[in-house]
């Protein structure tokens, strides 16, 4: 069997929501491993998500709800996004997961065994409010280079320098304001120092792991004088505790880089094959996708661990840049910090994998997404130039030729041979295969942004040869003829599938049908043996971009994310938001918070008046013209759905209701909203900031009493 390569994407932390960024990332290392299978590399695209560490104890804490829950609401989001995107993992895993736990645990004990693990007393800042150690991101003061108020406990957002969190003036914990103390304990430090690892890392980066500009700055890391690491946490913290030191806890850094092989051990078991034929062999590549910002994790202590512990090394570690967005940092104020599902509701995700790779190269450069370019790129190339290929011949074929191909005057070999130059419909058909075997290669070197160059190409060529030869003159002379333009065109188009289904799969696959063809392996001496057969049936393949489309993206994602602070994607979703629509209110009345103060106490009998059903959500949809109106079709296990308007639409998307249980106050009088009759009323929570439905633990049948 031919080398197997496991493709790897950075862990994302599930704390917050897929955005744009992240995509840059996830669809990058999707194209790459959709481009090695067609071309026959078997490839894995690994990933998972990042559970554990401090901001997702304290998030959890703050929204009331366990860490495990909080991580799983958005592991179930996230994979919802990147199936939105066509980003197919093999395995999208979870860091806080048993795998995982029993490989950083003998990770550990091998560590300790080899003397590479060992115990030493440090200082750390202590909140004894908070009862807890301090991470230099919880600790904010003045910056003691330039004095500017407000700035975290490692690096000054002003001017840039970096200091411990006892260089700052006036320290405070982020959680409660109070200065925090120094304390001594006792933590678990991973010997990177030992003479060994230097020499180790400095010949695994000899060995081409990394770009040479990555290889540059992590060599005057290493020739800077590398430092032990310490690899414990004290609690409280959300994640694996150390088997034989309590009350310590393993950083989140040491075990987010095995959720690389946990997500591979899941893997291994659904396929009936061992963890270590994957992790332990020399027949596998490990190729990690990260950005800019962590190289410092994947570059020095990760190799060095999994050298200590005998698995296989990272051949490659490819660094990617960061998203800017019309040229600048993401802003939440410019709305310009765009969640993946916000862009997704306004515009198909293809065009942004498209656009994306059209801007991606191997190197390590920052890329830019422009709206007003995207919207240009895509309507100019993928809209005007591939999709009105395929339009133009198939329904030229299917309305005048019997929708039938014909023969072409060359022999499929023959396309395979060296372009000659003379123009001839041959010569064409040899540029195109040129062009087509560059792409194979561009592909394996991860040059998308020149693939998307030579896909032009082709596509030019095969609209030229249309325009030239003008099969709708040709038809009424000579009808065969204009038979023989469209096959080559069609020849042209099916090679275009092959090529662009790496970077938009869908996109591709509708082509395809449409022809007919196969595109099941990316293989240039396939092509122009495409011959005498009936075509598929023509699908509509893209929507030009309206500007309006990418303004909404903007006006939404200020809405959205504009008042916010850091972190926590659904509050941030439903900070603006208000209690479930009480159908008795108007809708701008219900948008403020239920006051939350203690109420008259009432009687069971007056409880009981009230009928609480389990409601099955059926159909869901927002209400025209209100942002935060949804109607809903609700079983409650009455011969006909009961509509339901509830003033959710803003923190939940349709296709996240339809299916689900909520509950429902079945008894409520009938009331309108915004012209829509509501007959009931959907159970939600709300703290004033963040709004959740309340919703049954486990799948009671429609109509079932809550009480
Ligand atoms: N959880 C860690 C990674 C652990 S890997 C063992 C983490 N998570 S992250 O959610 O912050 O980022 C995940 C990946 O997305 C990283 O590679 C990061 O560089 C990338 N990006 C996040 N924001 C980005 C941009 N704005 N632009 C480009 N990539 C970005 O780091
Ligand atoms: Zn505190």
């Amino acid at each position: 069997m031919s080398e197997r390569v496991l493709v790897t994407a950075a862990l994302p932390y599930a704390n917050g929501s897929i955005h744009l960024g992240h995509l840059v990332e996830y669809c990058q290392a999707d194209m790459y491993v959709r481009a090695l299978n067609r071309l026959g590399t078997p490839a894995l695209y690994l990933c998972a998500d990042d559970a554990h560490g401090t901001p997702i104890e304290v998030n959890a804490r703050k929204q009331g709800v366990t860490p495990e829950a909080l991580v799983d609401r958005f592991h179930a989001e996230h994979a919802r996004d990147f199936a939105r995107y066509d980003v197919a993992f093999s395995n999208f895993g979870l860091t806080h997961s048993p795998d995982n736990r029993a490989i950083v645990e003998a990770v550990y004990q091998t560590l300790r065994t080899k003397g590479m693990a060992v115990d030493r007393e440090i200082d750390g800042n202590f909140c004894e409010h908070d009862q807890r150690f301090l991470p230099d991101r919880f600790i904010k003061g003045i910056c003691p280079k330039c004095s500017t108020p407000d700035q975290y406990g490692d690096v000054c957002e002003s001017c840039g320098a970096t200091y411990a969190p006892t260089d700052l003036k006036e320290p405070r914990c982020t959680l409660c304001g109070n200065t925090p103390i120094i304390k001594k304990s006792t933590h678990v430090f991973f010997t990177l120092s030992a003479k060994e690892n230097a020499e180790f890392l400095r010949a695994w980066i000899d060995s081409g792991a990394l770009q040479p500009d990555i290889a540059n700055y992590v060599r005057t890391w290493i020739e800077g004088g590398l430092r032990d690491w310490c690899i414990s946490r004290d609690g409280p913290y959300f994640g694996f505790a150390i088997p034989d030191r309590p009350g310590k806890f393993f950083y989140v850094w040491l075990d987010a880089p095995f959720g690389y092989i946990a997500s591979s051990a899941e893997w291994a078991r659904a396929h009936n094959v061992s963890l270590d034929s994957l992790w332990r062999s020399p027949g596998t590549r490990i190729e990690h996708i990260i950005g800019k910002d962590i190289v410092y994790f994947h570059t020095l202590f990760w190799p060095a661990v999994l050298n200590a512990v005998g698995y296989n090394l990272p051949t490659k570690v490819h660094v990617h840049g960061m998203l800017t967005v019309n040229g600048e940092k993401m802003s939440k104020t410019r709305g310009t910090f765009v969640n993946a599902a916000t862009f997704a509701e306004h515009v198909e995700p293809q065009a942004l994998r498209y656009y994306y790779a059209s801007k991606y190269g191997a190197e390590s450069g920052d890329l830019d997404l422009s709206f007003e370019d995207l919207i240009y790129k895509v309507n100019g190339e993928l809209v005007n130039k591939h999709a009105n290929l395929f339009s133009r011949v198939s329904q030229f074929l299917s309305q005048k030729l019997e929708n039938r191909l014909g023969d072409l005057p060359f022999p499929a070999v023959s396309a395979q041979q060296a372009s000659t130059g003379d123009n001839s419909m041959l010569d064409q058909a040899r540029r195109v295969v040129e062009s087509c075997r560059r792409m194979q290669q561009l592909y394996r070197a991860r040059e998308f942004s020149q693939v998307v160059r030579e896909l032009g190409v082709v596509a030019d060529i095969g609209n030229e040869f249309m325009q030239n030869a003008k099969p709708w003159d040709q038809l009424k002379s000579d009808p065969e003829a204009a038979r023989l333009t469209c096959t080559f065109v069609i020849n042209v188009c099916h090679a275009l599938a092959m090529y662009l289904w790496p970077i938009i799969p869908r996109f591709a696959e509708a082509g395809a049908r449409g022809l007919g063809c196969s595109i099941e392996r990316m293989d240039a001496s396939l092509l122009f043996a495409e011959r005498n057969r009936p075509l598929g049936v023509f699908e509509r393949m893209f929507d030009r971009i309206d500007k309006k489309a990418t303004d909404a993206i903007i006006e939404a994602s200020k809405q959205s994310l504009a008042p916010q602070k850091p972190v926590t994607a659904p509050v941030q979703a439903a900070k603006a938001a208000a209690a479930v629509a009480k159908p008795a209110e108007p809708p701008t009345k219900a948008e403020a918070p239920t006051p939350t103060g203690p109420k008259e106490p009432i009687t069971m009998e007056q409880f009981q008046t009230v009928d609480l059903r389990v409601g099955l959500v059926r159909r869901a949809e927002p209400v025209a013209k209100s942002k935060k109106l949804m109607r809903l079709e609700i079983d409650l296990g009455e011969p006909e759905l009961r509509q339901v308007v509830a003033g959710i639409a803003h923190v939940y998307r349709p296709e996240q209701l339809v299916d689900t249980r909520v509950v429902v106050v079945a008894n409520l009088k009938p009331a309108t909203l915004m012209g829509v009759e509501s007959r009931g009323m959907v159970l939600a929570a709300n703290d004033g900031q963040a709004l959740t439905l309340v919703r049954p633990e486990a799948a009671l049948p429609p109509g079932s009493q809550v009480r």
